[in-house]
């Protein structure tokens, strides 16, 4: 069995891939491989082991099959793999659900309150010398008892959420799919408009500017899910002309690209898409992965398989 391995994996991982058959991992190379790097290495292949930086579109697929088998995701979220070529082709898709949910409703949790209350300005106060006195109404923010939090997606890591929010006093509604109430009503109610959804042709931009303007005067967006649900351009106007006080975002639309309009703001906390960047969950995540491919390799059915 030939296995590809987009990009360095523990020193343990790589040991229990290659019991397993022939690894490939182009160790040189710093980033995440190209498209165009991919049509050309990835052929020859059974298995792919890859992450959420990698583009497996249509063309890389197309040209990887009929050997490919399976691709195993170091990452809950597959929308960089197209999933309709992988049905249509018979690969199979392995991701690493459930070990990153309290991970990233942490995170969560951290921009929500450091956009209510502000802390990254609060930081730069201090350490840039302006605080000369204790002032009543030096940097306040908003206040979570009482305020009502919008969770739009309510799988695992939107119920985590949830259930911290509740513990900090906050009143829950969501909107998902299947189930919750109406998008316009999360927007117009919601003091935190929290994003939980995976990104799919259906949730693309589903907060566009149209949606931004339509969120609660003096609403928070938090977004650890995936950028291309908010029309990021617009967000420094919904800041400037809109609804918006602050937004707290993990995610962008062409990481590792913020949209410029974002970078100078002292209303807008970003972070490098480290929702479920603990030690132990990254690690996790990886070992998940393998573990795919050793079910696999021994004719098991990979325990997280996706059936999208
Ligand atoms: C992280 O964003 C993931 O999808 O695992």
């Amino acid at each position: 069995m030939r296995i590809y391995v987009s990009r360095p994996l523990p020193e343990a991982c790589l040991a229990r891939l290659g019991e397993l058959g022939a690894v490939t991992l182009d160790g040189g190379r710093a980033g995440p491989p190209s498209a165009e790097e991919l049509l050309r290495e990835l052929p020859g292949h059974d298995v792919a082991v890859v992450q959420l930086t990698d583009p497996l579109g249509g063309a890389v697929l197309r040209a990887a099959c009929p050997r490919l088998r399976l691709v195993s995701q170091v990452a809950v979220g597959l929308d960089n793999i197209d999933l309709a070529v992988c049905r249509e082709l018979g690969v199979r898709v392995a991701h690493t659900p459930g070990v990153l949910t309290d991970a990233t409703a942490d995170l969560t949790m951290a921009l929500l309150l450091a956009a209510a209350r502000r802390i990254p300005e609060a930081d730069r106060y201090v350490r840039e010398g302006h605080w000369d006195v204790w002032a009543l109404d030096l940097l306040c923010g908003m206040e979570l008892r009482g305020a009502t939090l919008g969770i739009v997606g309510k799988g695992r890591i939107g119920t985590a959420v949830a259930r911290r929010a509740e513990a900090f006093g906050m009143e829950v509604i969501h909107h998902s799919r299947s189930s919750g109430r109406p998008l316009a009503e999360l927007l117009a109610r919601s003091d935190v408009l929290s994003l939980h959804a995976p990104l799919t042709r259906d949730t693309h931009h589903l907060i566009d500017r149209g949606a931004l303007f339509a969120m609660k005067p003096g609403s928070i967006l938090v977004n650890t899910a995936r950028g291309a649900l908010v029309e990021e351009w617009a967000l420094a106007e919904a800041l400037d002309d809109g609804p918006l006080r602050a937004a707290a975002l993990d995610v962008f639309e062409q990481e590792p690209k913020v949209h410029p309009s974002l970078l100078t703001r002292r209303d807008v906390i970003l972070a490098p898409h480290i929702g479920s960047a603990t030690e132990r969950t990254r690690g996790r995540m990886a070992e998940m992965a393998v573990e795919a491919v050793e079910d696999w390799a021994a004719g098991r059915r990979p325990v997280h398989l996706f059936e999208g």
